[in-house]
């Protein structure tokens, strides 16, 4: 798979996750849910900054490495949250806020790969460097436990 296509698929799965979180009342179904977007982000971000961003860095141009900079900051701002979650109960009204501004974090963070990062690697790295950078991804990505997902 692409590794634009495996980055939006993971992008989907996280983003429904925060829904579903969004939807139960039940806290240890909250926990549970909190720590399975934990893990799969986990799981993202380390294979983005180990493969893809140096990757889309090596486009060369200034505007690519801007984004890929940001991206970077972005990752750490999600950190710092994700830190913070386990200490804060799933049934105080700050867990929900705290949630709320993940899920923002990461929506806006996944929108602006999607939107001007991809476009940009589909045409400067092209199909056949962006499915190798792909497969290694996923390998990273199972080898840090991720669900094999069908193609
Ligand atoms: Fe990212
Ligand atoms: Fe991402």
């Amino acid at each position: 798979m692409k590794a634009t296509d495996l980055i939006k698929k993971q992008h989907k799965s996280v983003k429904a996750l925060f829904k579903k979180v969004d939807k139960t009342e039940f806290v240890r179904q909250r926990r549970q849910l909190m720590d399975q977007i934990a893990h799969e982000l986990k799981i993202h971000t380390k294979i983005e900054e180990e493969i893809f961003y140096p990757a889309v860095r090596e486009v060369g141009t200034s505007k690519a490495s801007e984004m890929v900079d940001e991206a970077y900051e972005e990752h750490h701002v999600v950190d710092l949250v994700l830190g913070e979650l386990p200490q804060v109960d799933p049934e105080d009204a700050r867990f929900a806020a705290k949630m709320t501004v993940l899920s923002e974090l990461v929506e806006h963070h996944a929108d602006e790969e999607e939107d001007e990062m991809f476009p940009m690697c589909e045409k400067k790295l092209g199909r056949d460097r962006l499915q190798a950078l792909g497969e290694r991804m996923q390998q990273m990505a199972e080898g840090m436990g991720a669900q094999r997902r069908a193609a």
